[in-house]
Parts: structure tokens; sequence; C-alpha cells
């Protein structure tokens, strides 16, 4: 067996965390990444017939939904109540390694003080569910509280339209990194299907969804399509909580949206233009 700290996804896990608790993005226990992972690549590290311990399926409600299309996956994922800014220091007990049942979930490696996954597993669980149902290559969701985002929530409409329309105003190649906008929820209880159900509707649209004044849902083929989005849609909000108590005098307008899109040929979303 190869040493489990060594693989690539262990690293990615540890990278990825490390690097939003660095950027400010996820405070405490803040934030939660799901990664599924492949069979055939995770056997090379571990025993798949050593279940350490079963844990319940669900979040905080025990409200039902059908995790069939998951079954016996297997992901890495954060703990509850972890703190990323320990994630480095001791990933065996801030990650787990989990393989989908019908009725719970096999631990098979990490949460050695006795933790469990996420409370936002259910909502995590049902982004894969959707994500993957229109691109079967997704594997990454990454929730986090970036901090401007958040600010912007306070200060700006919340419809998917305008929130969308003025993140592309704010970086020019934002249009490019998202053509198809983010999809905005209202403020929701957290850690709940029902929040889980409503971010993996829009999840069929956009793969990033905002969480008003919580966070951000974000979903890709890899780690680092998936950090990258939560990046530049940061990185527009802090443009906008630089500016929009300024005077402005100039802007990206439509048909400069128009003309980067098609010069980068992505699919945009047209009805988000003016
Ligand atoms: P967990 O500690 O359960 O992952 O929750 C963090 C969080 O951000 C909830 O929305
Ligand atoms: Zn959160």
């Amino acid at each position: 067996m190869k040493n489990i700290l060594e693989s690539p996804f262990v690293k990615e896990m540890i990278e990825v965390t490390s690097n939003m608790y660095r950027l400010g993005w996820d405070e405490r226990n803040g934030g939660n990444v799901s990664y599924l992972l492949d069979e055939d690549e995770l056997k090379e590290y571990l025993n798949l017939n050593n279940v350490i311990r079963n844990i319940p399926l669900m979040g905080l409600n025990e409200v039902d939904f059908d995790i069939t299309p998951l079954l016996n996956k297997y992901f890495i994922v954060t703990g509850t109540g972890k703190y990323f800014k320990n994630v480095a220091k001791a990933p065996e007990v801030n990650l787990g390694i989990v393989r989908i049942k019908k009725e719970h979930i096999e631990l098979l490696w990490g949460f050695e003080d006795g933790g469990r996954t996420t409370s936002e597993f259910p909502a995590h669980m049902l982004c894969h569910i959707a994500r993957l149902s229109v691109n079967p290559k997704n594997r990454v969701i990454i929730h986090s509280h970036p901090t401007n985002t958040l600010a912007m929530n306070y200060v700006h409409e919340l419809s998917d339209k305008d929130f969308s329309h003025t993140l592309w105003q704010m970086c020019t190649e934002c249009i490019v990194v998202f053509p198809e906008g983010v999809g905005v929820l209202p403020w929701m209880l957290c850690g709940t299907v029902e929040i889980g159900m409503e971010t993996a509707k829009k999840m069929h649209d956009f793969r990033l969804v905002i969480w008003a004044m919580h966070g951000v849902y974000a979903s890709g083929e890899t780690m680092d399509e998936t950090f990258g989005l939560i990046e530049t849609v940061e990185k527009a909000a802090q443009i906008y909580m630089l500016i929009s108590d300024k005077k402005q005098i100039n802007t990206i307008t439509d048909n400069n949206l128009i003309e980067i899109a098609e010069f980068f040929k992505v699919n945009y979303r047209k009805e988000f233009l003016n």
C-alpha cells in the first residue's frame, strides 16, 4: 500500500483548505470541501474492505433524499467543526474518506478523533448529483465564506441576472471564467436538506451558487477549476466593494462583454445582458 498522506487527493485537500484559510475566506470551522475519488486510484492507498465505522448519512435534519446516483462512490471530505487552518497539521483528524451507502456512510480513513462529515454533507451530495447530471466529469464541491462576496450581498440586489451582470462588469475576464453567470439564493437556514435541494436546483444552470449573507457553493471537474471560480467571483466582488461608493466614470459596457465573450468563444447567458 502506498502512503495515503502522499496521495495527490490528500495533498490537494490540504492545499485548497490552506489557501482558503490564508485568504481569510474560511474563519474558524467555516467552509467545507468534498472531492469524488476514483476507486482504482484509492485502492492503491487503502484496503477498501476495512470499514472503520458507519456515520449517519444525514446532516442536522433527518429529511430523506435519494442518494442512489452516488451509491458506492468514494469521497474525501472535510469534517464538521474542523478548522481549515489545522488540516495541513493533522489531515487524518480533519479529513475523512467515506463510501456512500443507502442508509449511512462508511468511514474508510480519517476523522481519527471520532469526528464526522461536514454538517453540509447533504447539500454537497445533492450538488454532486446535480452537477454530475449535467457534467459527468464533475468531481469537486466547495463551500466557502469569501469576504467580499458576502459584503456585496448586503449592498447589491440579489437576483441571478443583476448580481451576475455586475460581477461580469467588475473584471474584463469574468464573463470568460463564468459565462453562465452565478445563481443566487436568498438567506436560508444552512445545514439542512432544504437549502441543499435549492442549491442543487440552481447547480443545473450554474457552477457557482451564492447563499446570500453566508457564502458560496462552487463546483468543478478539478480542484483548480473550482477554487479558481470562487477566486474570480471574489475578486470581482472586491472590485465592486472598492468602487461602489465612489463616483464611477468608466464601465465595461454590454457591447464590450459581447465582444470578449465572442472572441473567447464562450457560451454566455445572453439574457443576463441589459
Ligand atoms: P461544518 O463545520 O459542519 O463543515 O460547517 C461549516 C459551515 O460553513 C457551515 O455552513
Ligand atoms: Zn458556511
